[in-house]
């Protein structure tokens, strides 16, 4: 998605990204970054980014109480995470919190269809397939988020790629069961959930659209 690009960071910053997970999309700002922080909730996550990164600063904590003074850091960023949390109001004001006065707040996630039907029909598919997703958003809906949060959003982006079902469900990490359901509701409702599901090379495959917002504080 040229993340850094998009993101404008200047050479030397601070990057903070708030549930870093293992550290693959923080370490793309290492090029131009001085400094990368990952704050995630879940120890084994910064164990294998200490393991991958070890000049990564890791900070086991929840992002909506960030041990950060205001206004100090130049960008910070959530990817892939906002679809986990139920209530992202508090994090993105947190997130706003500690971004530098002429920093920038990137928020990257995967884009629900504007849809309403179609959207829950889609977030209860992620919900079996993954139970600790709470709800894929549409891009309105988290540009007000980002907007009720109290930024302003300066740039945005949607990107659609070919999602496949063994990319999506990677053999053996997942509980067969778990992938038998997911095909059954594929086959009963995949059409109501904007996602484009169609076999190709004998295996499902899907638009999987992600949507990046730029924020100034
Ligand atoms: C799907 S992973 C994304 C990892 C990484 N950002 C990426 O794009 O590869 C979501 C991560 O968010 C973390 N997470 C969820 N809620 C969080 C919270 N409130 N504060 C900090 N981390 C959180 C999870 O532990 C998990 O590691």
């Amino acid at each position: 998605m040229d993340v850094v690009a998009f993101s404008r960071v200047g050479r030397g910053a601070t990057v903070m990204e708030i549930g870093a997970g293992t550290g693959n999309f923080l370490d793309l700002f290492s090029e131009v970054a001085s400094h990368l922080i990952a704050i995630d909730v879940t120890e084994e996550m910064l164990q294998t980014a200490r393991a991958e990164f070890p000049s990564m600063s890791l900070v086991m904590g929840d992002g909506t109480r960030l041990p950060f003074r205001s206004r100090s850091v130049e960008l910070v960023s959530c990817a892939q995470m906002l679809h986990h949390v139920h209530e992202p109001l508090p994090l993105l004001k947190e997130m706003r919190r500690v971004a530098a006065d002429d920093g920038r707040v990137l928020v990257v996630d995967q884009a629900a269809p504007e849809s309403y039907e179609q959207t829950a029909f889609m977030n209860q598919l992620e919900a079996i397939r993954d139970p600790s997703h709470a709800a894929s958003r549409s891009p309105s809906s988290l540009r007000v988020l980002v907007q009720t949060a109290g930024m302003e959003v300066v740039d945005e982006k949607l990107t659609t790629i070919t999602q496949t079902m063994s990319k999506w469900m990677a053999p053996g990490e997942f509980p067969a069961e778990r992938f038998a359901q997911v095909e059954r509701f594929i086959e009963r409702f995949g059409d109501e959930t904007g996602m484009r599901f169609r076999k190709e090379n004998d295996e499902w495959a899907f638009d999987r659209t992600r949507v990046m917002f730029l924020c100034r504080r």
